[in-house]
């Protein structure tokens, strides 16, 4: 047998021939094709197999293992014979006499991801884009902050003089600390329940549990958010609706629905906390990629092998109603950066009945301009014709309006009529819409018509503070 150089172990030529050399004498050239071909189809079978498994698995909405955590709770739950009954669902029409009710959430904060396995073939199948845990955003696949897997987080939804208890359980295995505000909510008599972080009290540690307990002594519309570093523009926010029995504006509208809350913010394609460091020491901007309406956009356009010449777009928010009624709508805004944002609906004229939780004497307007923080409820009167109509949110401060080298940050919810089909709107998403009269611009927003806070009054006397 030949020695070659990369058999340095000396070979005795005497010795019995080895496998290999018995293999090539016996066999002949047929034997070696017919193995060969075997070979050749066993190996194609095994990969074939392997890669079937591999895309199987990929849309099984399979469990990731979760960390073993022991809890503690800094509270005994056991209920206090005081405290008004417990209840898991306290949305509700409120009554009079009042059944004051103790509405129990649990949060589970934890990372989790955009266009995950419950997503299952979200966007070729709408339906998908819906699925428990699936948050399909706008189509955009990046790493988040939730409650509950949910973006906008849960919405807590209650009667005045209802009592929130929310147990918080830190699932966030990086040790990353946690607490929440509740962003209105005066907390009076209850300030270690306010939430800002080092202020009121310690975050809420990893693997630990904290309960947030307060009464909702005022109705109005609010918003629940993280308050510790960047994290409520990744995910941690939700709405608070607070109803009551006798409302002051009860008859200007017929339908005051939950899922008629649009909570809008701008949105980073990378996490708040990337975005930060990259505007300090990188990009030196500040400037959201998109906004976002309930959680929901119209993105990056998906295209698979079944149907490549079809584009598919995550859904939009759609908001229902039928023609003949008035609707209360309950807006908050989340936004981040320097971002107010305006919002209108097309061929809709509108009316604000209610600002950051204060009713007001009915203002009617064609936009309002909303800044970070701020909630507006506006009636909506559905007198048009069945049809779908845009309800349009637009950017408009200096991180996100229109500059010569870019068109401004916008995105779409669909105002749709009982009876109309299920498509977008005929107008153009881009049409230059007139503004019309603006509620609450600021000085620097310069508008033909507009209503300005000092031209509201309030319906309450009482509400003023002082
Ligand atoms: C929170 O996590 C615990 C432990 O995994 C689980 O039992 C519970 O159902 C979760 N709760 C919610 C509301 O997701
Ligand atoms: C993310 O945003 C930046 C800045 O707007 C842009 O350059 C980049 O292409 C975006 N990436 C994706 C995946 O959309
Ligand atoms: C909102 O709720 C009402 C009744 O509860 C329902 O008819 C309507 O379809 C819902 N709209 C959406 C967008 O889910
Ligand atoms: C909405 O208003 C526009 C502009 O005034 C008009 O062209 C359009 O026909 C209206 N749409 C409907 C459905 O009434
Ligand atoms: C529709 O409702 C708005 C707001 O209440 C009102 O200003 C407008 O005149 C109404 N239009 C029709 C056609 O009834
Ligand atoms: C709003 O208030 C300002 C200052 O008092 C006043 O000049 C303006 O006319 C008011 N606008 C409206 C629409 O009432």
């Amino acid at each position: 047998m030949q020695e070659t150089k990369f058999q340095p172990v000396a070979v005795d030529t005497d010795d019995e021939p080895t496998i290999s050399n018995r293999q090539i004498v016996c066999c002949s050239k047929r034997k070696v094709a017919v193995a060969a071909l075997i070979s050749f189809l066993l190996l194609s079978v095994i990969i074939l197999a392997t890669m079937l498994s591999i895309c199987q698995s990929k849309w099984e909405p399979t469990e990731p293992t979760k960390s073993p955590l022991t809890y503690t709770t800094i509270e005994d739950q056991t209920p206090n014979p005081d405290s008004p009954p417990v209840s898991t669902n306290c949305d509700r029409i409120c009554s009079t006499p009042e059944d004051i009710r103790t509405c129990v959430f649990t949060w589970n904060v934890s990372y989790y991801y955009s266009l995950t396995w419950p997503c299952g073939n979200c966007p070729f199948d709408i339906a998908d884009c819906y699925r428990e845990e699936c948050i399909p955003l706008n189509g955009l696949k990046r790493p988040l902050v939730t409650v509950n897997r949910q973006v906008p987080g849960p919405k807590i939804v209650v009667c005045k003089n209802d009592i929130i208890q929310v147990t918080v359980n830190n699932y966030l295995d990086d040790m990353t600390g946690i607490t929440f505000h509740w962003h209105g909510i005066d907390q009076l008599g209850t300030p270690a329940m306010d939430g800002p972080s080092m202020i009121t009290q310690c975050p809420i540690p990893f693997g630990l549990s904290f309960v947030y307990k307060f009464k909702a002594d005022h109705a109005g519309t609010y918003f629940w958010h993280s308050h510790i570093g960047s994290n409520r523009a990744d995910g941690l926010a939700g709405p608070i609706i607070v109803r009551e029995a006798s409302d002051p504006h009860e008859d200007y509208y017929d339908f005051d629905l939950t899922n008629h809350t649009l909570m809008i913010q701008d949105w980073m394609n990378i996490t708040q906390n990337a975005n930060y460091v990259k505007y300090l020491y990188s990009a030196g901007k500040n400037e959201p990629d998109f906004i976002l309406i309930n959680g929901r956009g119209k993105g990056p356009g998906f295209r698979n092998l079944k149907n490549p010449f079809k584009i598919a777009y995550t859904p939009r928010e759609v908001l229902t109603v039928e023609k003949g009624n008035r609707y209360r709508i309950r807006l908050m805004s989340n936004a981040f950066t320097g971002c107010p944002m305006k919002v209108s609906v097309d061929n809709h004229s509108l009316a604000a009945i209610s600002m950051d939780g204060f009713p007001i004497n009915m203002v009617p307007f064609d936009s309002l301009i909303t800044n970070a923080g701020e909630r507006f409820d506006f009636i909506l009167n559905a007198n048009q014709t069945v049809d779908n109509y845009w309800l349009r949110v637009e950017g408009i401060g200096k991180n996100c309006e229109r500059t010569y080298i870019r068109p401004s940050l916008q995105e779409f919810a669909i105002l749709r009529y009982l009876g109309a089909p299920d498509t977008a709107p005929e107008a153009f998403e881009n049409s230059i819409i007139d503004a019309g009269v603006v509620f609450n611009p600021t000085e620097r927003q310069k508008y033909d018509k507009s209503i300005r806070i000092v031209n509201l009054t309030s319906l309450n006397k009482q509400h003023i503070h002082t």
